[in-house]
C-alpha cells in the first residue's frame, strides 16, 4: 500500500514536470522540441498561409484576423504555450489595413521616405530613429516581426523595387539597414533583412538564375547584409526568390549556414519569402510544392506563407530521411527562440494608437534631410513662399507620390500634395491651373485605382500622362505668376521591372518642360522642377531648361510641407546621392544584361560586370555621368582639412581624422565621404572604394566639426576567389576624403608593406557556368 503509494506519487510527479516541460518560456526550448511530434513540428516550420486565402487562392469567407492587412503568420500550440507571431510588411511603415469590420476608427500608418530617399541622408541616427519610430507602430498595432528593412543591392535602375532598397553601395546599404534594425528592435519587437541575397530584379524574380562571381557576391551583393548582420543581430532573414549559380537561395546551405550563420555568426531565424523555392505562382496554384527537405536541411527555418502541401511534404521527407531531423529541430529551435522574445509572448497588451502625430514630424524631418538638390543656378534657390505667385504645373504636384507599389506600400492616413505644401507656407498658388489639374487627376487617378483593385495588390503603376495646356494658358501663368514649379512623377514596385522607356522622360512630359522653361524664362521668371521618383532616371536632356533642380524622392506622407522647407530654405538641403545618376541608360554597366536570357521571361542572368556596380563602374572606366555618386548641394560652402592618417600595420588598422568646417552663410550639414584607392597588383580593383562616411550636425556658419575614425584591414581588402580569402595587397595606398565620389578635397597616402591574408574562408557559392567579368 505504501509503496504503491509512493508509486503513484512519483508518478503524478513526474507528470507534472512533463506538463511543464512543455511549456513554451517554462522550460529549455531544445527540450520543447523534443516533445513535439514530427507532424506538429512540420505546422511550426510551415506558415499558415497569407490570412484570408490558401496558397493563392482567396477564400471566401476569410477568418477574422488579429491585424488585418498583415502577411503571415505560424500555426499556434496553445498545449505548448506557443502563441501565432505576426508578421506584416514595411519598409517604408507598417503595412496594415486601415479598415476593419465594424468598426469606424481607421488603423493608419506613417508612410517614412522610401529607403532609397532614407539612405541619401547619409544620416545613420536619423535612419535609427525612422526606425524606432516604425517599430513602435509595428508593437501598437499588435505585431511581432517586420518584414523590413529591404536592402538589395540597386545593380540596375531599371529594378521595380529599386525604391525598397538604399543604395548601389554595399556600405551604405549595410549601414542603413542596421541602422534601421536597430532601430526597430529597440522597441522588442523584430526585424527582417531581405531579400538574402541577390534580389535585384522583379523579371522572372521566382526562378531566374543569377551567375555571379564569387568576389562579386562577397563585395557587393552579401556585404552589405555582413555589416547588417554583424551591426544589429537582426531577429530575422527572408530568403530571396532567385537561384544564385544554380542553387534557390532558400535551398543554399553554404548561404544560410556556411556564411550566414558559421561565419557571420547570425543568430536569428531564416523565413523564405512568399511562396519562395516554388520557381513560379503557378506552381502555386498547380499544387506543387517547393523543395522541403533542400530548404529545411539548407537552414531555411520557415517557410512562408505556407501551404498545406508543404506540411505534408515535411511530414514525408522527414519519414523518407531525405529532411534530417536534427535540421528540422534546430530550425524549430530557432522560430521558438524567436517567439519567446515576442510581444504576444510576453502578453504586451498593445495601443492600436501609436503616436501618428509625432511620428508625422519625424517622417517629415526625415524627407527633408532626404531630398538632394541636384542644380541650382545663380543660387535660385532657397527663395521665399510666403506671399508668392507659384505656377504649379505637373499631375504630381497635385498628387504626390508617398511611396511605391506592392508590399512597400504603406496605407498612410493622407499624402500631402505640393499644392498644399506650398499653401501651407503661405505661396498663393495659381487658382487656374489647380482648377484644370485637380478634376483631371480625381478622374485619372480613380480610374487607376479601379484597375489597381482588380488587379490586385501587385498591379502595376502606370504613369498618367501630363494634362495638357495650350500656349495662351502658359503665357496667361506666366504673367500672373513669379516662378513656375514642374514636378515629374515616377513610380513602380514589386513583380515588375520599369521598361527602358521610363528612364526616360515621356513626350508629354517634355513639351511642358520645354514650353514653361521657354515661356517663363523669357519673362525672367524662374523655373523649377522637383524630382518625385523612386529610382533614377535621365537627366541630362532637361536639366538645363530649369534654374534648379530638387530630387525629393517618394518622400513619404509628409511630402509637399517637406519640399515646400528645402525649397524656401527652412532646412538647408543635405542628401547626396547614394547611387550615380549615368547619363543614359546604355552607360549602365548591366544595361546589356538585365533583366536577363531571354529579356521577356530572364531564366538567367549573368552579372558580366561583376564588381564594377555604380560608381565602381563609372569613376574606374572614365564614364561621364550626369550625377556622381554622393552628390548633392547645399546652400551652404564647406570646406574639408587637417587629414591625418595614421596606418597601423601591428593591429590591422587605419586612424583617420579630419575637420568640416562650414565655410558659407548658412547653417547646414555636410556629408563626408571616405575613399581609398588601392594600388593596382595583381587584383583587379574599382579606382577608389567608399570605406566610411559620416554626417556632420547642424554647423552654424564658421564652425567644424573633426572626426576620427577606424578603419580595420578587412573593410580594406579585397576578396580573392582563387584563394577563397580577403587580402590585403602591399603598396601605396591613398586615402581621399570629398563630398561626391568625383569630388575629392583632401587626400593622403599611405603604404602597407606587406601583403596581408586578413582572413580565410571556405570555398563557397562557386559558379555553376563561366562568368566573363569585365
Ligand atoms: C515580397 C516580400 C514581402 C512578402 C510578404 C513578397 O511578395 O517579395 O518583400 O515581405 O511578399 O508580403
Amino acid at each position: 500500500m505504501q509503496l504503491s503509494y509512493i508509486k503513484f506519487f512519483m508518478l503524478f510527479t513526474s507528470f507534472t514536470v512533463s506538463a511543464q516541460q512543455t511549456q513554451l518560456g517554462k522550460t529549455a526550448v531544445k527540450d520543447l522540441v523534443k516533445k513535439m511530434s514530427v507532424e506538429e513540428k512540420a505546422r511550426l516550420l510551415v506558415g499558415t498561409g497569407m490570412p484570408g486565402w490558401v496558397g493563392l487562392t482567396k477564400l471566401p469567407n476569410p477568418p477574422k484576423m488579429k491585424v488585418p492587412g498583415s502577411a503571415g503568420k505560424n500555426m499556434a500550440f496553445p498545449k505548448y504555450n506557443i502563441p501565432e507571431l505576426i508578421l506584416a510588411d514595411g519598409p517604408a511603415g507598417l503595412r496594415i489595413k486601415p479598415e476593419r469590420d465594424n468598426v469606424s476608427k481607421k488603423y493608419f500608418a506613417t508612410a517614412f521616405p522610401v529607403a532609397t530617399a532614407l539612405a541619401s541622408s547619409w544620416n545613420a541616427a536619423l535612419v535609427k530613429e525612422i526606425g524606432e519610430a516604425i517599430g513602435n507602430e509595428t508593437k501598437e498595432y499588435g505585431v511581432d516581426l517586420l518584414l523590413a528593412p529591404g536592402m538589395n543591392i540597386q545593380r540596375n535602375p531599371l529594378n521595380g523595387r529599386n525604391f525598397e532598397y538604399f543604395s548601389e553601395d554595399p556600405l551604405v546599404t549595410g549601414t542603413m539597414a542596421a541602422a534601421y534594425v536597430n532601430g526597430v528592435q529597440r522597441n522588442g519587437v523584430g526585424a527582417t533583412l531581405k531579400h538574402f541575397a541577390a534580389n535585384n530584379q522583379e523579371s522572372n524574380r521566382f526562378g531566374v538564375n543569377e551567375h555571379i562571381s564569387q568576389r562579386a557576391l562577397r563585395e557587393i551583393y552579401l556585404k552589405g547584409f555582413e555589416i547588417a548582420v554583424k551591426n544589429s543581430q537582426p531577429w530575422a532573414i527572408m530568403t530571396a526568390y532567385n537561384k544564385i549559380n544554380g542553387t534557390y537561395v532558400s535551398e543554399n546551405k553554404e548561404l544560410l549556414t556556411d556564411i550566414l550563420r558559421d561565419e557571420w555568426k547570425f543568430e536569428g531565424l531564416v523565413m523564405t519569402d512568399w511562396f519562395g523555392g516554388y520557381g513560379s505562382e503557378d506552381e502555386v496554384r498547380a499544387n506543387k510544392v517547393s523543395n522541403v527537405a533542400a530548404q529545411i536541411n539548407a537552414g531555411n527555418d520557415w517557410l512562408m506563407p505556407g501551404t498545406p502541401q508543404q506540411i505534408e511534404a515535411v511530414i514525408k521527407q522527414v519519414k523518407s530521411g531525405k529532411l534530417n531531423t536534427s535540421a528540422m529541430d534546430k530550425s524549430a529551435e530557432r522560430i521558438l527562440k524567436i517567439i519567446l522574445k515576442s510581444p504576444v509572448f510576453r502578453n504586451y497588451k498593445y495601443s492600436d494608437n501609436p503616436d501618428l502625430k509625432a511620428h508625422a514630424k519625424i517622417s517629415k524631418q526625415a524627407a527633408t534631410e532626404s531630398m538632394v538638390l541636384l542644380e541650382n543656378k545663380s543660387n535660385t534657390l532657397p527663395l521665399k513662399l510666403n506671399g508668392k505667385k507659384v505656377a504649379l504645373f505637373g499631375n504630381t504636384s497635385y498628387n504626390f507620390i508617398s511611396g511605391g507599389t506592392g508590399s512597400g506600400d504603406v496605407n498612410e492616413a493622407y499624402v500631402v500634395s505640393l499644392l498644399d505644401g506650398l499653401k501651407n507656407s503661405g505661396a498663393k498658388t495659381d487658382v487656374r491651373l489647380s482648377s484644370k489639374y485637380l478634376p483631371y487627376i480625381k478622374i485619372e487617378d480613380s480610374i487607376q485605382t479601379e484597375r489597381r483593385k482588380r488587379e490586385g495588390a501587385l498591379s502595376k503603376y502606370i504613369r498618367i500622362r501630363e494634362m495638357p495646356f495650350s500656349d495662351a494658358e502658359i503665357e496667361r501663368a506666366s504673367n500672373e505668376n513669379d516662378f513656375a514649379i514642374f514636378t515629374i512623377g515616377r513610380n513602380a514596385g514589386e513583380n515588375g521591372d520599369r521598361p527602358v522607356s521610363d528612364f526616360y522622360l515621356a513626350d508629354d512630359e517634355k513639351v511642358m518642360i520645354d514650353r514653361i522653361s521657354s515661356v517663363f524664362h523669357q519673362k525672367n521668371k524662374k523655373f523649377i522642377i522637383i524630382m518625385n521618383i523612386g529610382g533614377v532616371i535621365e537627366t541630362l536632356s532637361w536639366k538645363d531648361k530649369a534654374d534648379a533642380v530638387l530630387l525629393s524622392w517618394q518622400p513619404g506622407q509628409e511630402a509637399g510641407d517637406a519640399v515646400a522647407e528645402v525649397l524656401s530654405g527652412i532646412v538647408n538641403p543635405s542628401g547626396k546621392l547614394a547611387q550615380t545618376f549615368p547619363k543614359d541608360y546604355k552607360d549602365v554597366p548591366s544595361s546589356n544584361s538585365f533583366p536577363g536570357i531571354p529579356a521577356d521571361f530572364p531564366l538567367d542572368s549573368n552579372y558580366n560586370e561583376g564588381i564594377f556596380v555604380g560608381y565602381r563602374y563609372y569613376d574606374t572606366f572614365k564614364i561621364p555621368v550626369a550625377y556622381p555618386f554622393g552628390y548633392g548641394m547645399s546652400y551652404s560652402q564647406f570646406d574639408f582639412s587637417d587629414l591625418k592618417v595614421q596606418n597601423d600595420e601591428s593591429s590591422k588598422t587605419l586612424q583617420v581624422s579630419f575637420t568640416v568646417t562650414n565655410s558659407g552663410n548658412t547653417e547646414g550639414k555636410e556629408v563626408a565621404q571616405i575613399y581609398v584607392s588601392a594600388p593596382h597588383q595583381k587584383m583587379k580593383k574599382p579606382i577608389q572604394e567608399l570605406k566610411v562616411f559620416a554626417k556632420t550636425e547642424l554647423l552654424q556658419s564658421g564652425k567644424s566639426q573633426t572626426f576620427s575614425v577606424t578603419i580595420p584591414y578587412y573593410d580594406l581588402s579585397s576578396f580573392d576567389s582563387a584563394t577563397s580569402s580577403w587580402k590585403l595587397e602591399a603598396g601605396n595606398y591613398e586615402l581621399r576624403v570629398g563630398n561626391s565620389s568625383q569630388n575629392i578635397l583632401i587626400k593622403q597616402v599611405f603604404h602597407v608593406s606587406n601583403p596581408t591574408m586578413v582572413l580565410k574562408t571556405e570555398n563557397l557559392l562557386k559558379p555553376d557556368r563561366v562568368v566573363n567579368e569585365l
